[in-house]
């Protein structure tokens, strides 16, 4: 059946790049985000930012910006605009004084203790704002965002904890560069 973003024609991040001037005051030409409220989305997996715009776009996830953005774009033009964002590399640095193993344990399997994302269905988290990453977890914990496996996590986390994780990976510096 019809999944989510599947696309017959080849992704063309040429293409997307036109899109991505639609994006750019809030996620920037590059994907590093000018405002706190968005996340950095430059060198994501492609997977994983096609299914969030989906997502917006059918009304599984709901936001007042993002659901009018994706309600004008076509599924070619997802996958195309996805393409563009993640033909860029994104790189962590830890912060000063912190090293790997201080990273949330619960988090580093998927996440990475860095912020940079494992799998190709999970986001980084490098750099994103504490007040990005704590409105996300607590979308989870409270049902507004599902996902089998983040519902689950964020559910037993209270505001202190969810405040912890949030500033560990906001206090990882991220760069965005296109990949030539
Ligand atoms: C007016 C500002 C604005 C514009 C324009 C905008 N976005 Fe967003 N975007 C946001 C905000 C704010 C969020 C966070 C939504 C939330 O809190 O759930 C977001 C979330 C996202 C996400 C989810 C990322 C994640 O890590 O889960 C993706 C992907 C995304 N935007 C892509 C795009 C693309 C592609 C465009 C252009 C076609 C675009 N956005 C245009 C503000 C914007
Ligand atoms: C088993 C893998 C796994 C583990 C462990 C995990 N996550 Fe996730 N996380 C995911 C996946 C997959 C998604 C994408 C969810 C979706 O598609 O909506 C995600 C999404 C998120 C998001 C949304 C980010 C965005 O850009 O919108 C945040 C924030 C997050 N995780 C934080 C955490 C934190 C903090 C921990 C540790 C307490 C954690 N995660 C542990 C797999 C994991």
């Amino acid at each position: 059946m019809l999944a989510g973003g599947s696309s017959a024609a080849a992704d063309d991040p040429a293409a997307g790049r036109q899109i991505a001037n639609m994006c750019r005051t809030c996620h920037g030409i590059d994907g590093y985000a000018q405002i706190p409220i968005a996340p950095h989305i430059g060198g994501e997996p492609k997977a994983y930012l096609e299914a969030q715009l989906m997502a917006f776009k059918t009304g599984a996830r709901e936001h007042e910006m993002m659901s009018v953005v994706t309600a004008g774009l076509s599924a070619q033009q997802i996958s195309d605009v996805a393409a563009w964002y993640a033909s860029h590399e994104a790189v962590a640095t830890l912060a000063e004084g912190v090293s790997e193993s201080d990273a949330p344990q619960a988090c580093v399997s998927c996440h990475g203790a860095d912020g940079i994302s494992l799998l190709l269905d999970a986001p980084n988290l490098a750099g994103e704002t504490n007040i990005y990453i704590d409105t996300q977890l607590k979308a989870f914990r409270s049902g507004n965002r599902k996902h089998e496996i983040m519902s689950e996590i964020a559910a037993p986390l209270d505001d202190a904890e969810i405040r912890a994780v949030a500033d560990w990976y906001a206090n990882v510096t991220l760069e965005i560069t296109p990949v030539e």
